[in-house]
């Protein structure tokens, strides 16, 4: 029997239509959360989604918004006080890659990447924040990379945001610390999903080489850790970076 460690919280999870956003969102609600899930575009998947979360007993919403957006974060965190009645989750997973080396990545590639990445972060977390405050209690999770630690070449944008996600990660977490709240990061390894599918399998057994586990990660191995920080088990865990990459940096 699963113990519902999650019981009655309330989760919002960005960019859970698919990949690592949906096993979080699924993870959460399997363990008894009520769950929030933002999606850009991707209205069917989303709705695939709501409904194998709502079989697990729990409720779930679909939110549509841009978390680059600082009106639609505030969309998302208000309508999901508006239905739950409080936020004690927040998985801030929404992200992009516009992938290519810095002599020929485009201003715009560089903006975009920084504005879904790194803003978006600052949007929802800025939002929920003074809910979590006056709760006096709450869990933020940052999805960064092994990337944001240690750069890749061809990810100059990607790396940057990732490592600022970091950044953004430890100075929030040192101010609503007192409060009851933490902030923590995630940095995945590979992981298997449609932003890694578009790799060929040469580049994907090449990565396998180097990671010491020797196999790429799955979206479930991210939200087994999330589910981790969300939960009390990890009241006394913030500002923390927990890469979960296979040993891929040690
Ligand atoms: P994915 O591409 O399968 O899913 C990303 C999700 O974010 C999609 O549902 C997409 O619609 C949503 N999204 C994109 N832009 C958005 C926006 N502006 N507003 C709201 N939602 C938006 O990617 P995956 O692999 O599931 O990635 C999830 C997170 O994990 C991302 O932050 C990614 O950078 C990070 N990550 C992934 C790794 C991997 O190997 N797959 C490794 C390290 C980190």
């Amino acid at each position: 029997m699963i113990k519902m460690i999650l019981k009655d919280k309330n989760a919002i999870v960005t960019g859970a239509s698919r990949g690592i956003g949906r096993a979080i969102a699924l993870r959460l609600a399997e363990l008894g959360a009520n769950v929030v899930l933002n999606y850009r575009s991707d209205a069917n998947s989303v709705e695939e989604v709501v409904k194998a979360i709502e079989e697990r007993g729990v409720k779930a919403l679909a939110v549509q918004g841009d978390v680059s957006s600082f009106e639609d974060a505030k969309k998302i965190v208000d309508e999901a006080i508006e239905n739950f009645g409080s936020i004690d989750i927040l998985v801030n997973n929404a992200g992009i890659t516009k992938d290519n080396l810095l002599m020929r990545m485009k201003e715009e590639d560089f903006d975009k990447v920084i504005e879904v990445n790194l803003k978006g972060v600052f949007n929802c977390t800025k939002h929920v924040v003074p809910v979590m405050m006056k709760q006096r209690s709450g869990k933020i999770i940052n999805i960064s990379s092994v990337v944001g630690l240690s750069g890749n070449a061809g990810q100059a944008n990607y790396a940057a945001a990732k490592a600022g996600i970091i950044g953004f990660t430890k100075s929030v977490a040192k101010e609503i610390a007192s409060r009851g709240v933490t902030v923590n990061a995630i940095a995945p390894g590979f992981i298997q999903t449609d932003m890694t599918e578009v790799l060929s399998d040469k580049v994907k057994e090449e990565i396998k080489t180097n990671i010491p586990l020797r196999r790429l990660g799955t979206p479930e191995d991210i939200a087994g850790v999330v589910a981790f920080l969300a939960s009390n088990t990890a009241d006394y865990i913030t500002g923390q970076v927990i890469s979960v990459d296979g040993g891929m940096h040690i």
